[in-house]
């Protein structure tokens, strides 16, 4: 199988695309046939070496977290999936990785059947992004209609996730990107955009129910005096004005720590077959670039995902 291989941390250039052997799935597992996968920042900063503490030094070794593909075997102890099914779902990107590969092995509790109206890279645009998005504004944030909820980064791969999901829910939503992306924000279903490069939104008048910092540029400290009472600040970075927040009972601070899991990526794909979450997708890259795809990630301007196609 083809895959892009990394035998040191470094810059984009670090890939090299190789043929090796492919993976043989555990008991727990199923072996999936990549159609697509996609970039997130946690996997360039495991390229890059930045999160060494998570990721460790074993080379070499394959990048990559979303994929969308289809069984190809499954292990014994694999119940809800068979060969065949088209699936669609996340590995852990730091410690194992392993879709910017022909051919990658996953637990099958991290996989779910594709939304049936996604093509593959639809599919592959959603798992990391859409199940932070989720389960910021569902489980850390517990969402319902009427709230308000601030969305920064509205247009980048988890905000624009985000403001789909939080509109769906019932919310007025605000979101905060750069004035060209304004019209982006709006189109995903912001009522309200504050242009970060022309105003601080932390100066309006009106007070939210839930601040998601989809982009963790803000802080807890520096949102709160916009939280209404019982109000929720949900970062994607931990921070220890977090931490300390729990010593307020009311205006609480939280982070998100994606997982993945079957039931969330089942919910999820639900609200993209019912038309209310639609992968913005910036870039398509073939492996062979996957540099140039890592280094338009990093410079933390994209637009909704960049896919990468894996195979036709
Ligand atoms: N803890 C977790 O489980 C978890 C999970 C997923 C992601 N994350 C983290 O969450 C962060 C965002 O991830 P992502 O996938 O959404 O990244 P991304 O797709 O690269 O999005 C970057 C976005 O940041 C926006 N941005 C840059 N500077 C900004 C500013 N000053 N104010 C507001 N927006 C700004 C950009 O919008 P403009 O072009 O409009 O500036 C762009 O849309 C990353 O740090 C990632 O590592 C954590």
């Amino acid at each position: 199988m083809k895959a892009a291989v990394i035998h040191k941390y470094g810059k984009p250039t670090v890939f090299t695309i190789k043929s090796l052997q492919e993976p043989m799935p555990r008991p727990d597992e199923v072996q999936i046939r990549v159609m697509a996968s996609s970039v997130n920042p946690i996997d360039y900063k495991t390229r890059s070496g930045s999160i060494f503490f998570m990721s460790g030094f074993k080379f070499p070794r394959i990048l990559g977290a979303d994929f969308s593909g289809v069984v190809s075997a499954c292990g014994s102890q694999v119940q809800h999936v068979k060969p065949g099914d088209e699936i669609y779902g996340f590995s852990s990107a730091a410690t194992k990785g392993g879709a910017y590969a022909e051919v990658m092995c996953c637990p099958a509790s991290k996989v779910a059947l594709k939304p049936t109206l996604l093509n593959d890279h639809q599919a592959a645009a959603i798992p990391l992004a859409g199940l932070t998005a989720y389960q910021a504004l569902h489980r850390e944030g517990h969402i319902s209609s009427g709230m308000r909820v601030l969305i920064t980064g509205a247009t980048g791969g988890v905000g624009h996730f985000a403001v789909q999901m939080a509109k769906a829910a019932g919310c007025h939503v605000t979101g905060v990107c750069h004035s060209r992306n304004t019209k982006l924000a709006t189109t995903l279903g912001c009522d309200e955009v504050f242009p970060y490069d022309q105003s601080d939104f932390r100066n309006n008048d009106h007070h939210y129910d839930i601040i998601f910092d989809a982009v963790a540029k803000y802080g807890y400290w520096r949102c709160r005096r916009i939280l209404k009472v019982n109000g929720t600040y949900i970062s994607t970075i931990p921070s220890p004005s977090i931490l300390l927040s729990k010593f307020s009972s009311r205006r609480q601070g939280r982070f998100i720590s994606v997982h993945a899991n079957t039931a969330d990526l089942e919910i999820v794909g639900q609200l993209s077959n019912d038309g209310l979450v639609n992968p913005f997708i910036e870039n398509i890259f073939p492996l062979s670039d996957i540099a140039q795809a890592h280094a338009l990630s990093e410079t933390s301007r994209v637009r909704g995902k960049i896919i990468i196609q894996i195979q036709d």
